[in-house]
């Protein structure tokens, strides 16, 4: 029995992933992603009927496989552990990449993860409907489309295929388009798509289909007796049923009653399979449009929905195996491995992270640390109160890590209140990139705020002079009227004279018996200062006094703060630092 090949799709953002699998099953699931991008893995199944109806007569070989199980993944950089997983279970893979683009940072990236996998594979050299003058043709055949379009505009093909033959090359891959290959063996095809037309989606069917058969029939039929190894894709909740983990299953076969492990919040869990549900051929199993068939066995490759007792707390991304006795233990370790690798929890300050599976944890924990955030704790499954609390707790050690980030997870009402009575910000999205974004942005605002208060309780630099006629009393403390004549004054600065010699502390300012918080630049006022002197003696009527800026203040001022000064406050603030000398500065 020959099992149906994996085949991971692979490639830069934006280059057609989604859409290419969306031209093979007629749907429209690229259209339904948040921010228009992958941020899981999917899987569909496309039976063999659809690749011969597809392909028609351009189909030579008779297939033998039941059909193929592709896997989509995230083109976006963050999501390199997805796209290695997607790479490590695939038998055989096609490369997208836009034509009008050439080659992208993680056309690369997914190059050296085939590389290191020694995975076969087709380059789809997609949006050929974007070459200039390209005429559409409606079949799914490039031939028969190709013949249709002028020679300039096939001339404009070609170059862009050379182009991308020249960059393989260069990396140590021989490639040609299909038609033109001389060894199979030796050679990778390039077949022009376009996931928009449907335009060369046969040929690329017919090529892995081909590929497939031709190159892997050995090792697509074996171990199909095997015990299930499978990665969980996704827990949901369903209809009837309760919950429910989605997996893809690439190797062995599983059966009702089969003793399974896979990863929870709380460790490794065992349960046995009560109902194995498929989705119907062509569904996309993240997005299903359809309801599934029960079955009593599936076998490798496929996706099917698994029902069982003890499923709440399944880890999406954890791997899942079926177990015997024999290999139960090394089942177990692996999984957990996996799962330290990924849910990590640290004593150090950092952000607590919220998400919906292990892999979008891991493209998370990298984004924040290219962005250089530390994180407390990484886990999944919905906000509660315990989180918020631990960020709360976070703050107290950095307050930029006074943060829940929650992607693409429910926040529980508790936590909810909790949120708000400590003021602690769940920042909330269905987009990594977004999320993260906001989440610096909130620091900035942070860091505004921040710059705001530690501004409020610098030393400004303010002049004044003692008028005459005003002495309220003479000492213990001296309540005198003076003049600002520069800058401004507040309770709590420290006056000096013109020659740098402290007169005191600022104890109250008043104006008609009302105190004020500060007294500027022209205003006349009473004073009350805390000093050893007496007025008439030390202090005279018309003498000239400065606020003392300490050192530290006049660093800032002059450097972080500069923007918040007016030129004359910069100008007094030489005159204080000149008067004071090496006294307070
Ligand atoms: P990620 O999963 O985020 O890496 O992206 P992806 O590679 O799955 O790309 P997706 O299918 O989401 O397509 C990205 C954009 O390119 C969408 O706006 C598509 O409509 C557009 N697109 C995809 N294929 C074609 C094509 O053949 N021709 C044209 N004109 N546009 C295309
Ligand atoms: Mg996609």
């Amino acid at each position: 029995m020959i099992r149906q090949p994996i085949v991971c799709v692979m490639g830069h953002v934006d280059h057609g992933k989604t859409s290419l699998l969306d031209a093979v099953r007629k749907t429209t699931v690229a259209k339904r992603e948040a921010g228009a991008i992958t941020q899981h893995i999917g899987a569909s199944e496309v039976p063999t009927e659809v690749v011969k109806k597809i392909c028609g007569a351009l189909l030579k070989v008779e297939l033998k496989i039941p059909g193929l199980l592709f896997i989509d993944t995230p083109g976006h950089e963050a999501f390199t552990n997805l796209r290695r997983r997607g790479g490590s279970v695939a038998d055989i893979a096609v490369l997208v990449i836009d034509i009008t683009q050439g080659f992208q940072p993680q056309t690369l990236e997914a190059l050296n993860i085939l590389r290191d996998y020694k995975t076969p594979f087709v380059v789809a050299a997609n949006k050929i409907d974007l070459i200039p003058g390209w005429n559409p043709q409606k079949t799914n055949c490039f031939t028969k489309s190709l013949n249709e379009q002028l020679p300039n505009v096939q001339i404009a093909l070609d170059e862009k295929i050379y182009e991308l033959i020249g960059r393989l090359s260069q990396l140590g891959f021989q490639c040609e388009r299909f038609d033109r290959i001389t060894d199979f063996t030796k050679q990778v095809a390039i077949i022009p798509v376009s996931a928009k037309t449907g335009e060369g989606v046969a040929e690329l069917l017919m090529f892995i289909a081909g590929l497939s058969q031709k190159f892997l029939e050995k090792q697509l039929s074996i171990e199909v007796e095997g015990p299930c190894k499978g990665a969980v894709l996704e827990v949901k909740d369903e209809k009837g049923l309760g919950k429910t983990i989605d997996v893809i299953v690439y190797d062995g076969s599983l059966r009702k009653n089969d003793v399974i492990v896979f990863g929870t919040i709380n460790g490794v869990a065992e349960t046995k399979v009560r109902a194995l549900l498929k989705p119907k051929p062509l569904d996309e199993m993240r997005d299903p449009k359809e309801k599934f068939d029960y079955v009593d066995e599936v076998y490798a490759a496929s996706g099917v929905k698994i029902y069982a007792p003890g499923l709440e707390n399944a880890l999406a991304g954890s791997s899942l195996f079926a177990v015997t006795e024999k290999n139960r233990a090394s089942c177990i370790a692996e999984i957990e491995k996996e799962m330290s690798g990924i849910l990590v929890e640290s004593s150090g300050p950092g952000v607590i992270v919220k998400a919906d599976t292990l892999g979008s944890v891991e493209a998370i924990e990298k984004l924040l640390a290219d962005a250089g955030v530390p994180i407390k704790k990484a886990s999944i499954g919905p906000i509660v109160k315990k989180d918020v609390i631990d960020a709360y707790n976070a703050k107290v050690q950095n307050r930029y890590c006074g943060v829940v980030l929650a992607f693409n997870v429910d926040i529980s009402e508790e936590a909810q209140a909790e949120a708000a009575k400590h003021h602690v910000p769940i920042i909330e999205s269905d987009v990594v990139y977004t999320m993260i974004e906001n989440y610096q942005k909130w620091v900035e605002m942070e860091k505004e705020a921040e710059r705001g208060e530690a501004y409020s309780n610098m030393v400004l630099p303010g002049k004044l002079r003692v008028l005459p006629g005003c002495c309220f009393r003479a000492k213990n403390p001296m309540i005198i009227g003076v003049e600002i004549l520069a800058g401004r004054i507040k309770p709590g600065y420290k006056l000096m004279n013109d020659k740098g010699e402290e007169i005191g502390e600022i104890k109250s300012i008043q104006r008609e018996k009302e105190s004020l918080q500060e007294a500027k630049q022209g205003e006349q006022i009473a004073i009350a200062i805390d000093t050893q002197l007496t007025f008439g003696r030390q202090v005279s009527e018309g003498d000239v006094f400065y606020t003392c800026v300490p050192k530290e203040h006049y660093k800032l001022l002059t450097t972080k703060y500069k923007e918040h000064l007016s030129e004359g406050e910069h100008a007094l603030l030489v005159e204080i630092r000149k008067i004071a000398g090496d006294v307070f500065l």
